[in-house]
């Protein structure tokens, strides 16, 4: 029977890649760590080991749930987002890559010393605000979603960060929100329109939270509540910075306009679209 680590890696490999699994060996790996609890490169380094009989079943039903292409954040529990690992459920969207932007353009911003109270709206595992508190020891934080059990990610995640003494987090729907003045808002909503809803791949469309990802039939159900709402708990002079899906920006250009917004600036991603905007309350 294939007990060591070496050849249970080719084993697991062969069978997601028969069940075209794209990443299938780093995969592999990725879910040989979860088993033991051990780094890539701790499992890497000692990969002549023998696994129990009771680690290789647990490895085996691993392996089936990624060959039902269940993402492997979601069975690892955890996604590296900016500096940190987050621990992530299918309660939460999978923190992306493009979201660092905001997290880049913020800090160029704001300088190391300032004080400023921040609004992440739409906090799903906090990836963003927490980040953000990491990088900035003086700002104080505050988070909303609607979905309960997203926050209860998010505030797991400031307890495992220890930031939970600088963030408050409140069950509310954006447009029922109404405590405090803000010198910042950010937020990653959901912006997919319903009807490009349905070519998202089947992963992220059987695992991910519906109410993470659809934003009506525009995409912009949620930039509009946002956006007024915005308008009255920012300070004056204070910054909203949104992530927008890659053909939003002109609707966005608008619907900011209309609520007295300037827009500092539109930040492109790596394939060259308009991503995330940055304005300022006038
Ligand atoms: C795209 S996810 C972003 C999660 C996280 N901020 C990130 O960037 O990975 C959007 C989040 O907004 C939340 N949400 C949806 N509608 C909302 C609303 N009306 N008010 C507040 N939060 C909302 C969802 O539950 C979800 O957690």
């Amino acid at each position: 029977m294939v007990n060591n680590i070496n050849e249970l890696i080719s084993l697991g490999s062969k069978y997601l890649k028969d069940k075209h699994i794209q990443s299938y060996k780093l995969d592999t790996e990725l879910l040989l760590c979860k088993v033991l609890n051990q780094t890539r490169s701790s499992l890497l380094l000692n990969d002549s080991k023998n696994l129990n009989k009771s680690n290789i079943n647990k490895f085996h039903r691993l392996l089936k749930r990624r060959s039902k292409n269940e993402p492997i954040a979601y069975i690892t529990n955890s996604k590296e987002f900016w500096k940190s690992n987050f621990y992530v459920n299918n309660n939460v969207l999978i923190p992306r890559p493009d979201t660092e932007i905001l997290i880049e353009e913020i800090l160029k911003f704001y300088p190391q010393k300032k004080h400023k109270s921040v609004l992440d709206i739409g906090t799903g595992s906090g990836c963003i605000i927490l980040s953000l508190l990491k990088e900035r020891t003086n700002f104080r934080g505050t988070a909303i979603d609607i979905s309960k059990n997203a926050l209860k990610i998010a505030k797991y995640n400031a307890k495992i960060h220890q930031l939970d003494n600088r963030i408050k987090f409140y069950k509310s729907s954006v447009d029922n929100f109404f405590k405090g003045k803000y010198d910042l808002i950010i937020s990653n909503p959901p912006y997919i329109s319903s009807l490009r809803l349905k070519s998202l791949d089947t992963d992220i469309l059987r695992y991910e939270p519906i109410q993470a990802l659809e934003g009506g039939l525009d995409g912009l159900r949620i930039f509009i509540k946002i956006v007024k709402r915005s308008s009255m708990l920012l300070k004056k002079g204070g910054k909203l910075v949104l992530e927008i899906g890659f053909d939003q920006k002109l609707k966005m250009l608008n619907l900011l306009k209309k609520e007295k917004f300037f827009v500092n600036k539109s930040v492109k991603d790596y394939g060259r679209r308009d991503r995330c905007l940055i304005c300022t309350k006038i």
